[in-house]
């Protein structure tokens, strides 16, 4: 049985998930929030299929032990190789899952062409083949799929604004630009966190206008919807929403990265799953 007081769990490879959670928190501030950061195994783009399942259904365990009426997979790798087995596994729990937004890009583009930036394993799934193949289909937009590897890994380590950072993005970003992307989908949610590197070197390439296609927003627009559906959005209360994180990795140094990527702090504890 779902309840209305329970907490929204919210999860990703490490800190990336944040930039989802922030538009959560902007839009449901009553809500209390759950964060696991599985920075102890980060980055998921890297690794195997099976790998990326078993710490999916692991996360999704304990996020339940702590009674959360709603999960968000905050990470766009675990979307593609989980979510479907965890509808499966927990078919009245609510949960909205992340995938790059390839519809509103589609939308957006003048040249017809769109650049998607994510993992290595999030654009060799299944799920992102099946995506792309029908709205390329139906809009006959070309998209030019960028494997971003090492970038999820430099923004863990905090490298927000640094020399490997702004080369990292460059050698991705550069080839798109080269061939005429108007658009760039950020298909991973460690990446909204550099989107000023990506408008800097945009700029400095001669594409002051590119557009940026970040899903945050709607992925915390469509859990609202849900909670609604499943009439289980929290009312006003007189007590502050309370915000809690874990890691499989070390607390101090995602503590950091909170206070930095939120401007704001929760308790950090560490867990290992
Ligand atoms: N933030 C994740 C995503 O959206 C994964 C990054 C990683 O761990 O490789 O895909």
């Amino acid at each position: 049985m779902l309840s209305a007081s329970g907490p929204i769990g919210v999860f990703d490879s490490g800190v990336g998930g944040l930039s989802v959670l922030r538009h959560i928190r902007a839009q449901l501030p009553d809500e209390d929030l759950i964060y696991f950061a599985d920075s102890g195994h980060a980055p998921y783009g890297s690794k195997s299929e099976a790998f990326v399942i078993d710490r999916s259904f692991r996360i999704a365990d304990f996020l339940l032990s702590q009674k959360i009426k709603a999960l968000v997979v905050a990470c766009n790798t675990a979307t593609a190789m989980a979510i479907h087995l965890l509808r499966d596994k927990y078919p009245d729990l609510p949960i909205v899952g992340v995938e790059p937004g390839l519809k509103p890009a589609a939308a957006k583009t003048i040249t017809g062409i769109v650049g998607v930036m994510a993992t290595e394993r999030t654009l060799s799934s299944n799920k992102f083949h099946v995506l792309h193949q029908t709205l390329n289909d139906r809009t006959g937009v070309h998209f030019i799929m960028q494997p971003c590897p090492g970038m999820a890994d430099l923004i863990e380590h905090a490298e927000l604004d640094s020399e490997p950072i702004h080369t990292l993005v460059r050698r991705y970003l550069t080839p798109l630009l080269e061939q005429k992307a108007d658009t760039v989908v950020l298909g991973c949610t460690h990446y909204p966190f550099v989107r000023h590197v990506i408008e800097k070197i945009a700029a400095e390439s001669g594409c002051p206008d590119l557009r940026i296609i970040d899903t945050g927003y709607a992925v915390a627009r469509q859990l609202t919807h849900l909670l609604d559906i499943y009439a289980i959005r929290r009312g006003k209360t007189d007590c502050a929403s309370a915000m809690q994180a874990y890691t499989s990795g070390d607390p101090k140094t995602i503590g950091h990265l909170i206070a930095r990527l939120l401007q704001t702090t929760m308790p950090v504890a560490y867990i290992s799953l």
